[in-house]
């Protein structure tokens, strides 16, 4: 959601910035702005639609300044327009600011604006009234009213603020939205996340909740909530600018799904040592630990939600302890039993998502020792957990999420299998064989990614149907969940997933000639039961498309195409079967023309509940 970027230096401000929004695209936006610090001035430039909108209005005008801030704009309050997109300034506009997050008491703290101190607002964002707060607080010192502002505010923000009367300046302020410094020489920087950053510099300050920074372009400072400096460690960014570029493909998606094997094969192997043992890095967790938890919750949205599903199921067969999963929006919001006994695992891939965010602190509040499975590492989710489990994907740029999903029933496996082992719940002969399984995966991925003919044949046959339907049995229903979410969000087909035995409780009724519909049937011991469903459908007209083990072949008397996934146990099916629906989702939104990368109303990073 929501993209921040600051500069102040001698490199042409305009410039850093908005290369800077462009790293940012793949957040989410619908209007972009920058406001420049020119000879006493701020100058603001915003408009509807994208980056290269205001690109256009601006590189021409050949704006000369070494300090700015700009923001890509994900709507919230407002519709997407020039008016409602960021810098927003106060009345005379000698401040301008950014913001990322949602302000919840606004309407009162505008009332009271309006009312007592006569401001007239000129959007109807949440954002504007901190600019007036601010201005309200301002007697010649930024970083105070700053303060003073964000002692009135309720809700989220990172922010970035300018005042005119204080050119070599910037300052921001973070809660629950995401905020980062770059830390260059001669220069500096603020941020959403790293790769807005990366082409100037690796070297960066996490900032924490409740922090402030004060930049100039030799200094960094940053301070608590009661205004004492504090001193923090660099964060050294050990990948480069190249993992965020699309390197010859045609899109993010399509890079991320080619770039599995390699992040399945980093998230094992560096994780299993010569013995064939577990080394779960960042995680502490003893036998001792292990034996007083008496619950598991998996917690986590969207794709990583499907990750916890499997992560239910891997848990529950191997360490034999009940696992309940549940979406974030949802958990944070009932009063779920928990205690100093159980066990809370968040999934996700930004580590940034607001409702996971929260429903992590309710649990924490509660007792609940809390183990994360992240990508991003200095995250928030990663922060403020107790033993944190790096996925490895390396970072992830498309809305849509597929290696860093892959890369998370990796790790799911591996944590079971660990908890297992430590527990004593499994034969080391079982533990032995899904080891090898699991090892055998980026091969086997591999061999799925170089035959991608037939799955284009079957996008090339299907792309025009406006509705979709994926079925299976066992794991097969959390890959039926996963790869249905995978075509709505990038090709806006109307897709669902359904357990194959639930067909006849409904949605039968829903088959007619032509239905698009997908039917996983990797599960031997479910095989026979997925074909009569199969036959079900067939028998109302549907056009089905099966996916099974390439030894499983009897399927092709039902279905109409079948897709093969290389043999392996039935136990790691779903991180083989999801790659070529994956495939399937993304040529069929390109045959559609679909924006694949950036997807209508999506954001990367969902930061705003
Ligand atoms: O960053 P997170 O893993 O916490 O994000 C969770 C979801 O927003 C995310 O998986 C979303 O569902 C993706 N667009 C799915 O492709």
């Amino acid at each position: 959601m929501c993209g921040i970027v600051g500069y102040i230096g001698n490199k042409n401000a305009c410039e850093v910035i908005l290369n800077g929004l462009n790293k940012l695209e793949y957040r989410g936006y619908d209007s972009s702005g920058i406001a420049l610090n020119i000879d006493g001035k701020i100058e603001v430039y915003k408009y509807k639609g994208r980056i290269k909108n205001l690109e256009d209005r601006i590189l021409s005008l050949d704006l000369n300044s070494g300090c700015g801030i700009g923001h890509t704009r994900w709507a919230t309050h407002g519709a997407p327009s020039d008016r409602n997109a960021h810098p927003h300034t106060n009345m005379d506009g000698t401040i301008a600011l950014v913001h990322n997050g949602i302000i919840e008491n606004f309407v009162a703290l505008k009332e009271w604006l309006i009312n007592e101190h006569g401001v007239e607002f000129r959007s109807e964002t949440d954002t504007e009234v901190i600019a007036h707060l601010i201005d309200h607080f301002y007697n010649g010192d930024l970083l105070d009213a700053v303060y003073k502002a964000v002692g009135k505010m309720k809700g989220a923000y990172a922010l970035g603020v300018v005042h005119c009367d204080e050119p070599g300046k910037i300052i921001a302020v973070r809660k629950d939205s995401p905020l980062i410094v770059g830390i260059g020489k001669d220069e500096n920087f603020i941020a959403s996340d790293i790769p807005a950053l990366l082409k100037y510099t690796k070297d960066v300050y996490l900032i924490n909740n409740d922090e402030f920074v004060m930049l100039t372009k030799d200094e960094i400072k940053i301070f608590n909530e009661n205004r004492q400096e504090i001193k923090r460690e660099v964060f050294h960014v050990t990948w480069d600018a190249d993992a965020a570029e699309k390197e010859g493909f045609d899109h993010f998606m399509l890079k991320e799904i080619y770039e599995q094997p390699k992040g399945i094969d980093i998230t094992l192997n560096r994780r299993i040592n010569e013995k064939g043992a577990i080394n779960l890095d960042g995680i502490t967790i003893t036998k001792e630990d292990l034996d007083k938890i008496n619950r598991i919750y998996i917690v986590a949205c969207g794709t990583a939600y499907h990750a916890g599903l499997i992560g239910k199921y891997a848990i529950e067969k191997f360490a034999k302890i009940p696992v309940e999963v549940e979406v974030a929006s949802e958990f944070r919001y009932r009063e779920p039993f928990i205690d100093d006994t159980t066990l809370f695992i968040a999934i996700s891939q930004s580590g940034e998502t607001s409702d996971t965010l929260a429903a992590l602190r309710e649990a924490k509040n509660k007792g609940a020792r809390i183990l994360t499975i992240v990508n991003v590492v200095g995250s928030s989710v990663a922060r403020e957990s107790d033993d944190v489990f790096y996925t490895w994907a390396g970072p992830e740029i498309a809305v849509a999420s597929t290696k860093a999903f892959t890369t998370q029933l990796i790790s799911v496996y591996l944590i079971a299998l660990y908890m297992a082992e430590v527990r004593g719940t499994i034969e080391k002969e079982y533990y032995d064989l899904v080891l090898r399984e699991l090892k055998a995966l980026p091969d086997k991925v591999e061999k799925i990614l170089k035959n991608a003919e037939p799955v284009k044949e079957i996008a090339e046959i299907q792309h025009e149907k406006q509705h979709a339907f994926f079925i299976g049995r066992g794991v097969d229903v959390t890959v039926a969940l996963e790869a249905s979410l995978k075509l709505k969000e990038i090709s806006y087909i109307n897709s669902f997933a359904i357990p194959a035995g639930e067909l006849k409780h409904g949605p039968i009724a829903l088959i007619e000639d032509g239905t698009f519909l997908t039917a996983i049937a990797t599960q031997d011991h479910l095989y026979d039961k997925m074909l009569s469903n199969i036959q079900e459908v067939k028998a109302r007209g549907a056009y089905v498309i099966g996916v099974a083990k390439e030894s499983n072949k009897l399927i092709e008397h039902q279905a109409d195409k079948v897709i093969y996934i290389p043999d392996c146990i039935d136990e790691v099916t779903p991180i083989l079967s999801i790659v070529p629906l994956q495939l399937l989702a993304y040529y069929i939104a390109v045959m559609r023309g679909c924006d694949v990368d950036k997807p209508k109303n999506l954001a990367k990073s969902v930061t705003v509940e």
